[in-house]
């Protein structure tokens, strides 16, 4: 039985009569008993035409009456024990009272509810264009369930986001001045915000249906699987219009948006526009529409997934990003390719969006316990891997090149890649480089290097970065060098330095803009040939045991 009162009586004799259906009726009397809704809509518009028959009928009897009881059933809110209206909103009670009733009158009641019903169950309703009414059917979830399905995602709950065309926000806007009268006189304390809306009933009778289709899954309010469906009214979309001239602050111009007529201004629009101003323009109630809505689109989103790991670069002509100039691309790959093309078929994602502590030249190694790295893998259909797993794809990477490796791959949430970044400029990074001297040197000569500890250094942005940083002195610290000679000509040298550092910079001078520079402490010409990064000292992501 739905749980109506006496005082929504002419709100639902009103509503049934604009062309309601009897969901969007149950809205407008703001039931919030989400079982009133998931029982066909016939039934509940069958009991709704008995509850406001049998208010006629009261009505007509108290008029007939030689002895009218004043007390008893004028009063609407009245729930006493002699209040009619108590016993007649089930659904069998009209027809019990009927019986008793004279035969043309309860002919009256019959015909008028047949009527309404023929009326009531074939049209589409003026409100919420058929959303609550075919639309809100088993066979409409069993459509999103198969959609679903069909995506093949892995997930155990699921949040419903439905989008409904934005001219309903009109209509129901109509049938709320519609309305607004009769909730006056009876001095109701109804607001329009009460109103339950149409996505929150929809979501209400259709939630179960498809848990129920999707076997095992719970719909839940919050989960990090959504799947949006989305209805539009072609018929009707040029009834939003009136309201760009009503209210043209409204509606700007934003990109990628399709149309000005978004759902968020539509609201805006018809908070400010007043209601003689609105009933002008846009008949009260809502006129009958030919067709109800259609269902567009099912959309799946899985929020995204990080992995991190570290990586090891072997290869002096190897990007760490697709190397693209003008449109053209110039080399055939990069790191973060080669690491992301296992991954994304492993977790079937969409795309992907990677970051790492700092990065290295196309033509410097990274070796050592390799680079932390992050990926945010976007729309994953398959969002959990076990250890095992993680391990054969991190072999899987490993074996696809043999110009990069990867450790220490995993599964970590959004906040934990911020550790990636945190402190980054204050870390320590190794290096080896391989020095060229135009004097030729001995042991001895470069041996001093080995004893310089915290130098300090001036680094003017490079000449080869200027295009894309800002021209600035920076102050970094070389915390230590070791020195291994190799010819008269070459050695190696290993620094220890603070992240930042520009290490070919230092040791070729960049026509003075580092200063001091190894030229200049060498006293002779000095060239870098190859550079490999030692380690990157960033204590995440953490280990993973072999
Ligand atoms: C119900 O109404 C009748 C007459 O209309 C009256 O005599 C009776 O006391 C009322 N009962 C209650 C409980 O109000
Ligand atoms: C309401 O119905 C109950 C049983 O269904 C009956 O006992 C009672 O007399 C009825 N009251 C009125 C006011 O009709
Ligand atoms: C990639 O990450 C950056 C920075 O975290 C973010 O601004 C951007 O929106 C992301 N891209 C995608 C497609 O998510
Ligand atoms: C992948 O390569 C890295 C670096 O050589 C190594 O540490 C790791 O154990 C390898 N993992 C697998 C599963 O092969
Ligand atoms: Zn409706």
């Amino acid at each position: 039985m739905l749980p109506l009162k006496d005082k929504d009586k002419p709100l639902v004799q009103k509503l049934l009569a604009a062309g309601c259906c009897a969901r969007c009726v149950l809205r407008f009397c703001c039931v919030g008993l989400h079982a009133a809704y998931r029982q066909p809509c016939q039934d509940s518009l069958k009991e709704l035409q008995a509850f406001v028959s049998d208010a006629e009928n009261g009505k007509s009897e108290q008029a007939a009456a030689p002895e009218p009881a004043e007390g008893n059933s004028t009063s609407h809110d009245a729930a006493g024990p002699n209040s009619t209206e108590e016993n007649s909103t089930s659904q069998d009670a009209a027809g019990a009272e009927a019986s008793e009733d004279p035969p043309s009158k309860r002919m009256k009641l019959e015909q008028s509810v047949s009527e309404a019903q023929a009326d009531g169950a074939s049209r589409v309703c003026v409100c919420c264009l058929g959303i609550l009414q075919q639309l809100s059917e088993h066979t409409q979830a069993v459509k999103i369930a198969e959609a679903v399905k069909a995506e093949n995602y892995e997930f155990d709950s699921l949040v419903l986001s439905v989008s409904l065309p934005a001219q309903l926000c009109v209509r129901e806007h109509s049938c709320w001045l519609h309305v607004k009268k009769e909730v006056r006189e009876k001095c109701m304390t109804l607001d329009k915000d009460d109103v339950i809306q149409v996505k929150e009933a929809f979501k209400w009778i259709m939630q179960s249906l498809i848990a129920k289709e999707l076997r095992g899954v719970s719909v839940v309010t919050k989960s990090v699987f959504e799947v949006g469906v989305e209805f539009t009214h072609p018929e009707t979309d040029a009834d939003c219009h009136f309201l760009a001239t009503a209210c043209p602050d409204c509606f700007k111009p934003t990109k990628n948006k399709l149309s000005v007529f978004t759902r968020m201004a539509v609201v805006k629009a018809l908070e400010k526009i007043p209601a003689d101003k609105f009933l002008k323009h846009y008949p009260c109630p809502p006129p009958r529409p030919a067709g109800s809505c259609s269902f567009q689109d099912v959309q799946c989103l899985h929020v995204a997934v990080f992995v991190a790991g570290r990586y090891n670069k072997f290869c002096r002509s190897l990007p760490q990003t697709p190397w693209v100039i003008d449109g053209e691309r110039r080399m055939e790959s990069s790191v973060e390719e080669l690491i992301a093309a296992p991954i994304l078929s492993a977790f079937r994602a969409d795309g992907f969006n990677f970051s790492s502590s700092g990065r290295e030249d196309v033509d410097v190694r990274t070796l050592g316990n390799g680079r932390p790295f992050a990926m945010e893998l976007l729309n994953p259909h398959r969002s959990r891997l076990s250890r095992a797993e993680m391990k054969q794809l991190q072999e899987a990477i490993n074996k696809s090149s043999d110009k990069i490796r990867v450790r220490d791959l995993q599964i970590v949430t959004r906040e934990a890649t911020g550790r990636m970044k945190e402190g980054e400029e204050e870390k320590t990074k190794s290096y080896t480089a391989l020095v060229w001297t135009q004097k030729p040197v001995q042991k001895d000569d470069i041996a001093f290097l080995d004893e310089i500890k915290e130098l300090s250094i001036d680094q003017k942005t490079p000449l080869r970065v200027l295009h894309r940083r800002a021209l600035a002195v920076r102050q970094r610290l070389v915390h230590s060098m070791s020195t291994r000679l190799l010819d008269p000509h070459h050695f190696y040298l290993s620094l220890k330095t603070q992240a930042g550092t520009y290490i070919k910079e230092f040791v070729h001078g960049d026509f003075g803009r580092t200063k001091p520079n190894l030229c200049e402490l060498l006293k002779t010409d000095t060239d870098i040939l190859e550079l490999d990064v030692e380690s990157v000292d960033v204590d995440w992501p953490p280990a993973i045991p072999e």
